[in-house]
Order: C-alpha cells, then sequence, then structure tokens
C-alpha cells in the first residue's frame, strides 16, 4: 500500500520530469510548453512526451502514442497543464487520457485558455481521479509570459526608455543617441533579446532610423531576435532598417492599443518591449497597459521640453500613477530603475 506522502513524493518527482520535457519545447509562439510522463500503477515511467509547437501533438498525446493499446490502462498521467478540453488542429486531451484508460490525472497549473479550458471537470466527469496544483509554482515560472498572456489576453508590457537626470529623452534638436553608457545599452540588448516582440512608434523610426534588433557589444546579432513592431499611421520608409531586420515587422495603427495588443497575441506574442518613444510611451501608460517600466538614468542633464513621458492626463498630485520598485542596478555609470505598478505589480 502506498502512503499518502509516497503517493505526493511520487507525483512531485515525476512532475519534475514532465517539467524537464516541457522544456525542450519551443519557448515561444502561440502554444505553451508542456511535459507529460505517464506512470504506471506501480510508479514506473511508462512513457514521455512534450509539445514541440502549435500544430504538433500535444505532451499528453505525444507520450501515449509511444505506448502499445491499453498499456496505458490504469496508469497515472502526470502534466504540467492541464490537460485541454479542446478540439484544435488536435482532439482534446482529456478525451485522449479517458480513451486510453488512464486512471489518475496529476496536473500542475490550470489551463486559462478560453477555449482549452475544462479538461479537468471532463476528466472527473469520466470517473478519472483529478489531482491539480502539484509544483504549481515551478511550473508558474516556466510558463510565466504565456501564463501572463492567455490570462490577459495581451502580451506583458515593458515599458524602457533612457533619460537624464531631469528626466528628458532627448536633446533640444531631438539627438538622444546616446544619453547612457555601454552597460546600460548592453542590458537593453539582453533584454530585446529576451522579449518576444519589441515596439516603437512611428516618430522614433522616422527619427533614429533604429534596426530594433538585439546585438552584443561587438554588433553581432544575438541569437534570439524579437519581432519589431511599429505603431502608427506614418509610412515607414522602405527603406528604414527595420524592414531588413530578420523578423517580418509588424505595423499596428495604434488606434485601438488594447486591440492591437490582443492582436499581438493572438500571434503568439507574450511578451513586448516597448522602447518609445515618448508618445508610444505615454499613450500606454495613459491606457493603464503597462506592466513593467525599466528606467535607465544618466547622470547628466538635458533640460528643455523633451521629457520622457508626455501629458498623462493627471490633473493632481492625488492622481499621480503610482509604482513600486521592484530593483534598482548600477549600469557602470547609470542607474536602473525597474518600477511595477502597484495596480497590477508584475504578477501574473
Ligand atoms: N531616450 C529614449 O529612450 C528614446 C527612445 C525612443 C525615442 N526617443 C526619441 O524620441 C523622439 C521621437 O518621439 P516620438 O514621441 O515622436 O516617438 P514615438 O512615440 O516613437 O512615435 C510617436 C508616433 O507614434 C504613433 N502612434 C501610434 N499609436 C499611437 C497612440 N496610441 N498614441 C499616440 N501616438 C501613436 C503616432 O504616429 P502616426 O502619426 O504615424 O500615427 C505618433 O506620432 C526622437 O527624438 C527619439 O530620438 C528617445
Amino acid at each position: 500500500m502506498t502512503t499518502v506522502d509516497e503517493q505526493h513524493g511520487a507525483d512531485a518527482s515525476a512532475m519534475r520530469r514532465a517539467l524537464e520535457l516541457a522544456e525542450l519545447g519551443p519557448a515561444r509562439g502561440v502554444n505553451p510548453r508542456v511535459g507529460c510522463v505517464v506512470l504506471s500503477p506501480a510508479g514506473e515511467i511508462l512513457a514521455e512526451g512534450w509539445h514541440r509547437g502549435a500544430g504538433t501533438a500535444h505532451a499528453e498525446v505525444d507520450a501515449l502514442s509511444k505506448l502499445a493499446p491499453g498499456a496505458a490502462r490504469g496508469a497515472t498521467a502526470v502534466v504540467t497543464l492541464e490537460p485541454c478540453n479542446h478540439t484544435g488542429r488536435t482532439g482534446p486531451c482529456a478525451v485522449a487520457l479517458v480513451e486510453a484508460g488512464v486512471a489518475r490525472v496529476v496536473y500542475a497549473v490550470a489551463d486559462p485558455g478560453d477555449h482549452s479550458s475544462g479538461g479537468a471537470d471532463r476528466l472527473r466527469a469520466a470517473g478519472v481521479e483529478v489531482v491539480p496544483g502539484v509544483l504549481a509554482d515551478e511550473v508558474e515560472a516556466m510558463l510565466d509570459d504565456w501564463l501572463f498572456a492567455a490570462r490577459r489576453h495581451r502580451p506583458r508590457v515593458i515599458v524602457k526608455w533612457a533619460a537624464s537626470l531631469d528626466g528628458r529623452a532627448a536633446a533640444a534638436d531631438g539627438t538622444s543617441q546616446w544619453i547612457t553608457g555601454a552597460g546600460a545599452r548592453a542590458d537593453v540588448h539582453r533584454r530585446r533579446s529576451a522579449a518576444d516582440a519589441i515596439a516603437v512608434g512611428t516618430g522614433t523610426v522616422l527619427a533614429d532610423d533604429p534596426s530594433l534588433t538585439a546585438r552584443d557589444d561587438r554588433g553581432h546579432l544575438l541569437e534570439a531576435q524579437p519581432v519589431p513592431v511599429v505603431f502608427g499611421h506614418r509610412a515607414v520608409p522602405a527603406d528604414a532598417a527595420v524592414r531588413r531586420h530578420p523578423n517580418p515587422p509588424i505595423f499596428p495603427t495604434g488606434d485601438d492599443l488594447a486591440a492591437d495588443l490582443e492582436e499581438l497575441q493572438r500571434r503568439g506574442i507574450r511578451s513586448l518591449f516597448v522602447e518609445g518613444g515618448p508618445t508610444l510611451a505615454s499613450a500606454l501608460l495613459a491606457a493603464d497597459l503597462v506592466d513593467e517600466l525599466l528606467v535607465y538614468v544618466a547622470p547628466a542633464l538635458l533640460g528643455g521640453p523633451r521629457l520622457a513621458v508626455g501629458d498623462l492626463g493627471i490633473p493632481t498630485i492625488a492622481d499621480a500613477r503610482r509604482f513600486r520598485f521592484a530593483a534598482v542596478e548600477r549600469l557602470g555609470d547609470d542607474v536602473l530603475l525597474v518600477a511595477h505598478p502597484t495596480t497590477h505589480p508584475g504578477g501574473n
């Protein structure tokens, strides 16, 4: 007889393996990374599977496909995400598990999808024992941006700017390259590379002609490149550097930022790194669509009207938009301030 503690331990250890399998899947794209381990009633691993991206088998189906018919009867399936209840490019995993005769399903995190959730209920209705929440924190951490985007129907929006001590983003003639030093710029490139997409407004494209690539300190492209997104109506010149980006650019109008962000999420973009300029950053802030601010402050003064952020429609100090500092870092001569809005402090 297995004790309750032994059962918990076996579930957690299989979930740890399922997490490793999930991490073999692609970190970007519309679908989450998911891993699955099928255990015999005696607790031995019968099969393993993971999801390789949209249009391919889900982790549960991948694992079951490695077993002979009937071999999963009475088995336990340990999956990082609640089995789906959705017929998309593949059938519902909840049904595949029931049809295979699986007796117990252990999962970490509930599926937040509008069309895919409900798998646990479907399993229970078919008499399968369901154990949710095993290693939920670890799986939440792995699926951080995907869960954020799936739950909010938009990517996590990170707004970055570089400013002088007096909060200016450019000099009187519009030049802003470079306010901060090499350390701050390298940090920006690392963060660009970690994001799914990078955004600016047409104003920045027309003023600075940025390439919107993530590069190392010798100017070579980093392996992971964000998708460039240029918000606005004005035409981006045919010879603009962004048009030579390794990923084809996306050009939303910016008329309805919430709808544009939703569309980016539908395209599989989970995190959007917004590099300006002040007009786009202000519009996102005014619409309360910013989840993280990265402010690189240089020990310099520029004076003048070119503020890092424009009007946010705040009439009086009581209406100030409040943030909490999540981190403060020294980068060479500059300082990086990371701040999260108090209304939604960065969590999922
Ligand atoms: N210090 C820094 O970190 C930093 C970073 C970037 C840029 N800059 C500087 O900023 C300056 C450019 O400033 P900018 O404010 O013109 O650039 P911007 O914010 O990149 O572009 C502004 C344009 O974005 C479009 N847009 C799209 N959606 C919008 C919305 N919902 N609300 C308002 N506008 C929207 C509009 O263009 P359409 O008319 O085409 O619709 C608007 O004119 C340059 O001097 C650049 O060097 C500084």
